[in-house]
């Protein structure tokens, strides 16, 4: 799988993107994430990517030129499934959105800034426009760094066990279980009694009933879309 991610802000990107199971993944082969400076396909000499919005209202609007440039870029080198828009105006992402990502070859994802960005893009270019919540942000490459983090720990061989991703909370549309280590005692508060039986059955039955009562009382919205 292939992200292309297009920032005025890269250097924001880099930490997200570059520890731990994403950068191993990149190393891996199993994900290339290109993130590109938005400014290097902007012209003139302050290589300008936003302007002041037609209708005089406060704040600034990013340019089609530059993301028009980039975007066909890109798209001569090779097809894109989805040219995604970070925005609060977009669908709410979840995992079932994350779990449709990483099955793609190629996404790019292009993070907002400033007022937005000039809605000829937004109809011409756009796919999809992804929300990661309901308060805003000053900028879309956070939003980039949460759905390019969720998409790649769920390609296969990205997380070194395998079923691990799979029993994520909303794997199954409900809340993962409690999880404990040792030692078994600790302060006096023992870890629950079927974790350490070493039945496979009672642990898995536990887990279970952990997760419906855990998602009934925390997140009786997700049972109801169940
Ligand atoms: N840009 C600003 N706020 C955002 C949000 N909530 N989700 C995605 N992109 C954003």
């Amino acid at each position: 799988m292939r992200i292309d991610i297009i920032t005025v802000l890269p250097e924001l990107l880099v930490s997200p993107l570059g520890e731990s199971i994403v950068s191993r993944a990149q190393r891996q082969g199993l994900v290339e994430i290109a993130v590109h400076n938005l400014r290097d396909y902007a012209e003139g000499r302050r290589r300008q990517v936003d302007d002041y919005p037609f209708g005089g209202e406060a704040g600034m609007v990013m340019k089609p030129e530059p993301i028009f440039r980039c975007i066909e870029h890109l798209r001569s080198e090779r097809a894109y499934d989805e040219v995604i828009y970070t925005s609060p105006d977009g669908v709410r992402y979840d995992q079932r959105e994350a779990n449709r990502l990483s099955t793609l070859q190629n996404i790019i994802i292009l993070c907002g800034h400033y007022k937005g960005i000039d809605h000829r893009i937004r109809e011409h270019l756009i796919t999809l426009e992804i929300s990661i919540g309901d308060y805003v942000l000053t900028g879309g490459e956070l939003a980039a760094a949460v759905i390019a983090d969720s998409v790649v720990r769920i390609i296969p061989g990205a997380i070194g066990d395998e079923a691990s991703a799979l029993t994520d909370s909303f794997q199954d549309g409900l809340l993962a279980p409690p999880v404990y280590t040792r030692p078994a005692e600790f302060n006096g508060w023992r870890v629950p009694e079927p974790l350490l039986s070493g039945h496979a059955a009672r642990i898995a039955q536990w887990q279970e009933e952990q997760s419906l009562e855990r998602t009934a009382l925390l997140r009786p919205d997700l049972l109801e879309k169940l």
